[in-house]
């Protein structure tokens, strides 16, 4: 049921030319003198119908292909007199390729938890929901190559390893060729010497301060490919890897950045609901009711740009008794988030100007001198979809606010480097790919919209 083979079939006179199916079993319906086969080759939510008479060549085969058997099928496209589908295929040969033992194969027909799925993640993308969940990511990732090469960006890899933790979070796993007990009494340098890369590497946790460098050299840029954070916090928003996307514009302020932001939330997210109507609309029935109407609200609308400040105003006149109290010069927490955006605006937010405490070292000092020009996206379901800011590029300023929270300007020698030769005003902005897929499709587990899920304790497939 490859999506052009059926289409080719349709448009062509001569219909009943044979087809050829390559695919897993549905399910196998019996009736008399004949079985109906659901196929599905994974290029769509829907089914096709095979039906296979008994007394042909491949009935015989028909005992062993049940739930779960991949099969191909050669035979005729035929509009369908019955129910439910409008064309079928009458099977003339029928090929087993491997059987699947209905008292093992755990993907049974009927509705099975998303916990219990993820102990089977390397079958979930056979069920309907995981099928189009990930037909929905590839789209998603499409759609992000497409926005910036349209709009003049070049794609930057940058590396996976690395000797820098951008955000100053500590949260960067260890890169090591060494033995696991380092010898009593050596010191953290000496032994780092020893390693692979003579010293200590971990996986990156962005690939910012890289895409920097080339904003400065390049023009436009961005980044899309995995980070790695080892956030001890079980979630159901954080991931030890997820993907971001990650812009970075030269000759462009906090307000070019936020407008970009925009830009790009609504670019994929209309990309999602043209090109995967079909699984969007899953998604829809079976797992968020309110689906259509909240993309609605992304797409159609120009998101509130509100300053911290304001935002911490509102949510201390909310009256909501929040887990988490409200304070100026505190990290809006994901509760403060979802307030802002599903209950008071009903629409995404862009809140800015945070205190600089709970910024990283890298954002440009507003004139206030107690503010920095960040900016998160704030979207219902999901609260921080976006972070991003206007960086430094005043050398001192950055020597200083690197000495202030407490690393070392040697390590970022190549960083600063930047702002001493041709320094330019510039921006940019991390998108969580995972929080986006949750807010198109309304999961909630970031979980469950990753192939391979890593999570505290969890490192299966
Ligand atoms: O806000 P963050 O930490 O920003 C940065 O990493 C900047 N260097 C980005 C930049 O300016 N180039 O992360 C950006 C986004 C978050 O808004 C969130 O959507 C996502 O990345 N994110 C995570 N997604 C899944 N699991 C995690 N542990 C995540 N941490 C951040
Ligand atoms: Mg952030």
């Amino acid at each position: 049921m490859n999506r052009t083979r059926v289409k080719a079939a349709l448009t062509s006179d001569t219909a009943l030319d044979p087809i050829r199916i390559q695919g897993w079993v549905r399910t196998r319906r019996d009736s008399k003198g004949f079985s109906f086969l659901e196929i599905n080759d994974g290029s769509c939510l829907k089914n096709i119908q095979v039906i296979v008479e008994h007394n042909s060549p491949a009935g015989a085969l028909l005992k062993d292909i049940q739930t779960g058997a991949s099969v191909e099928v050669t035979g005729a496209l035929v509009e369908s007199p019955g129910k439910g589908q409008k064309w079928e295929v009458k099977a003339r040969e029928v090929t087993l390729f491997g059987t699947a033992d209905p008292e093992s194969y755990p993907l049974q027909k009927k509705r099975h938890s998303d916990e219990f799925l993820r102990t089977i993640a390397h079958l979930r993308p056979r069920t309907n929901k995981y099928g189009a969940l990930f037909r929905i990511r590839s789209e998603s990732a499409f759609s992000v190559h497409q926005f910036f090469r349209d709009r003049g960006f070049f794609y930057l890899q940058s590396p996976i390893i690395t000797g820098s933790d951008c955000e100053g979070a500590g949260e960067l796993f260890r890169v090591t060729t060494l033995p696991p007990f380092p010898p009593a009494g050596a010191s953290k340098t000496d032994v780092f010497q020893e390693d692979f890369f003579g010293k200590e590497a971990g996986l990156t946790v962005s690939g910012q301060l890289e895409a920097e460098l080339f904003t400065c050299a390049l023009g436009n840029v961005y980044t899309f490919g995995p980070t790695f954070r080892a956030e001890n916090s079980n979630t159901p928003r954080h991931a030890a890897e997820f993907w971001m996307i990650e812009p970075e514009m030269a000759f462009a302020d906090l307000s070019d950045n936020m407008d970009l932001a925009e830009d790009l939330v609504k670019h994929m997210t209309r990309h999602v609901v043209e090109k995967c109507p079909e699984d969007l609309e899953l998604f829809a029935r079976f797992v968020d009711k309110d689906l259509m109407e909240n993309l609605d609200a992304i797409l159609n609308n120009t998101y509130v740009r509100l300053p911290y400040a304001e935002a911490v105003q509102i949510l201390e006149k909310s009256g909501k008794p929040f887990e988490f109290p409200v304070k100026f010069g505190a990290d809006l927490q994901t509760e403060h988030e979802r307030y802002l955006c599903e209950t008071h605006f009903k629409k995404p937010v862009l809140v800015y100007d945070y205190p600089k405490e709970i910024k990283a070292f890298y954002m440009r000092l507003n004139d206030d001198g107690t503010t920095v020009a960040a900016m998160d996206l704030l979207v219902p379901r999901v609260g921080e979809l976006v972070g991003g800011s206007q960086r430094e590029e005043r050398y001192e300023v950055l020597h200083r606010r690197i000495l202030e929270t407490g690393m070392d300007p040697a390590d970022y020698w190549w960083y600063l480097d930047i702002r001493r030769y041709g320094t330019v005003y510039h921006s940019g902005f991390g998108l969580g790919f995972e929080r986006f897929l949750m807010m198109v499709t309304g999961v909630t587990n970031i979980r469950d919209v990753i192939p391979f899920p890593r999570t505290p304790k969890h490192l299966e497939f």
